[in-house]
C-alpha cells in the first residue's frame, strides 16, 4: 500500500519525471513527504526508496544530512533561537532560557501537545533581527523574552496560520511552475529514444535533457 497519498504519489511521480535520473529527485520527494506528514516517516522513506530505485537506509542516508529534514517526529512549530555571535551579543540566552521555561521543555524537545519543538541554532543568517528566531524557517525578531511569549501565544491561536506553515514545512507554494510541460518533455524524448531502439527509422535525438524548473 502506498504510504503517498493519491494525490502525492502522483505529484512525485511527476516531480520524478522532471529529472533524467530518478534519483535525482530524492530531496524534492523527501520534501514532498514531509509536506504530507510533517516529518519523514519509515513509510516514506520505503515508498521514496522504491520509487527511485535505491534503499530506505539511502534515503536516511542523505535526509538525515540536512537539518531542513526531519527523521523524527517534531512540533507543529520547530522553533529554532540563534545563540551565534550577534545574537548572543543582543541576549540570545536569555530568549532561550526563556523559552525553555514558557514552553516547559528543554532545547531538543517536543511539547507534549505537539505544538512546538525548541532547537538551538547557530547563525540564521538574519543578524539584523538579533536576537533572531526561526519558526518553521520563518524570521522573526528582534525578540525579548516577553516578544517570546507573544509569538509563541499567536502560534498557538493560529494567528499566524496564514504566514507559519505547521510542520516545519519549506514551500507553502507547491512547486508545480512548469512541472506538467517538463514531465512532458522528457516523456517525449523517452518515448522517442525507445521507438528509436526498436528499429523505427526516425533518428536518435541527440542533446541534453532539461533539469528541472527554477
Ligand atoms: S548570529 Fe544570529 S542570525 Fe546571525
Amino acid at each position: 500500500m502506498s504510504h503517498f497519498s493519491p494525490e502525492n504519489r502522483a505529484r512525485a511521480e511527476a516531480i520524478m519525471a522532471c529529472y533524467p535520473r530518478p534519483r535525482s529527485a530524492l530531496i524534492p520527494l523527501c520534501h514532498l513527504a514531509q509536506s504530507q506528514d510533517g516529518w519523514l516517516t519509515p513509510g516514506a522513506m520505503e515508498e521514496i526508496g522504491e520509487l527511485l530505485g535505491c534503499t530506505p537506509a539511502e534515503v536516511r542516508g542523505t535526509a538525515t544530512f540536512y537539518d531542513m529534514l526531519h527523521t523524527e517526529p517534531v512540533g507543529r512549530h520547530v522553533i529554532n533561537v540563534c545563540t551565534n555571535i550577534a545574537c548572543m551579543l543582543a541576549g540570545a540566552y536569555e530568549v532561550l532560557d526563556h523559552a525553555e521555561s514558557a514552553l516547559g521543555i528543554s532545547v531538543g524537545q517536543t511539547t507534549e501537545d505537539g505544538e512546538f519543538t525548541l532547537e538551538e541554532a547557530e547563525c540564521l543568517a538574519g543578524c539584523d533581527k538579533a536576537p533572531c528566531v526561526q519558526v518553521n524557517h520563518r524570521f522573526f525578531g528582534p525578540l525579548d523574552p516577553e516578544g517570546f511569549d507573544i509569538l509563541a501565544d499567536d502560534l498557538r491561536s493560529g494567528r499566524l496560520a496564514d504566514t507559519v506553515p505547521s510542520h516545519g514545512i519549506l514551500n507553502r507554494v507547491d512547486r508545480n511552475v512548469g512541472l506538467p510541460a517538463m514531465a512532458a518533455k522528457t516523456a517525449a524524448a523517452g518515448a522517442k529514444q525507445s521507438s528509436s531502439a526498436n528499429g523505427s527509422r526516425q533518428p536518435a535525438q541527440a542533446g541534453p535533457v532539461s533539469g528541472p524548473p527554477a
